[in-house]
């Protein structure tokens, strides 16, 4: 199998960060990425520090992205954003499906879908997350979960737009618990999201389909989940957080 993926190093920032504190993180950091090149960096950043992010990455070789979007085009949802208000700031990545969203602000597949469809249509790539929690996992549905959520989140998805698509396998259970995925645990799942893929559309599309993992990545440990050969780079939420460690993740995925 040709494997010309680049990786992608993505954090998502959460709920951290102001404007002024990512302003700091990114003068920190632009400068020691400049010229590192094999790995696709991304930092997804809450939507009042965006306008600050564009600024200061500005000619960098680190790409913005968001945590969340609206499917609508605009309308009377308040609190929402839509998508053209993230392209406005220069955002190329959206976070669709996080754990989080589905736990604690009940998204759904459906709307996952139509937040992957919105999202495409507007030119963002769109990082969806899947993943199962510790009782599935115990109860040995890791493959079914996973497989469920990504052909759901992948429905009407046209064949030319799906190698456009980033997936980020991220088991709840390993989320901000310092409890990881081994390495080889999280490649079969990969590899069963791509054999997936593959039955949606086909293998040679399936094998530019960029699947990361994520669940508590970070420099310690990410040289083992990038020497699986089905694992694209990562998701990392806290240790995306400090410049120097931000730094790091991003070193590994370019050797
Ligand atoms: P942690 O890296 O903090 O475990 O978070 C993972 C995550 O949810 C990234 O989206």
């Amino acid at each position: 199998m040709a494997q010309t993926r680049t990786p992608i190093i993505a954090g998502n920032w959460k709920m951290y960060k102001t404007g002024a504190e990512a302003r700091e993180f990114a003068a920190a950091v632009r400068q020691q990425l400049q010229g590192v090149a094999g790995v696709e960096m991304v930092v997804c950043a809450p939507f009042t520090a965006l306008a600050a992010l564009q600024e200061t990455l500005a000619g960098s070789n680190i790409a913005l992205g968001a945590q969340n979007v609206h499917f609508a085009e605009e309308g009377a949802y308040t609190g929402e954003i839509a998508p053209r208000m993230l392209s406005e700031f220069g955002v190329r990545f959206v976070i669709v499906g996080h754990s989080e969203r589905r736990a604690y602000f009940n998204e759904t597949d459906a709307m996952v879908n139509k937040k992957v469809q919105a999202a495409l249509q507007h030119g963002l790539v769109p990082i969806v997350c899947v993943g199962e929690d510790l009782a599935e996992r115990e109860a040995g549905q890791t493959f079914s979960i996973v497989e469920m959520q990504a052909r759901a989140a992948l429905a009407g998805v046209e064949a030319e737009q799906v190698a456009g698509v980033v997936i980020a396998y991220e088991p709840i259970w390993a989320i901000g618990t310092g409890k990881s995925s081994t390495a080889e645990d999280a490649n079969e799942v990969v590899r069963h999201i791509r054999k997936t893929i593959a039955e949606l559309y086909d293998q040679e599309t399936a094998n530019r389909v960029r699947i990361q993992y994520g669940g508590s990545v970070k420099p310690e440990n990410i040289e083992e989940f990038l020497a699986q050969p089905e694992i694209d780079g990562a998701l990392v939420g806290g240790a995306s957080l400090a410049p120097e460690s931000y730094v790091k993740l991003v070193r590994a995925a370019s050797r």
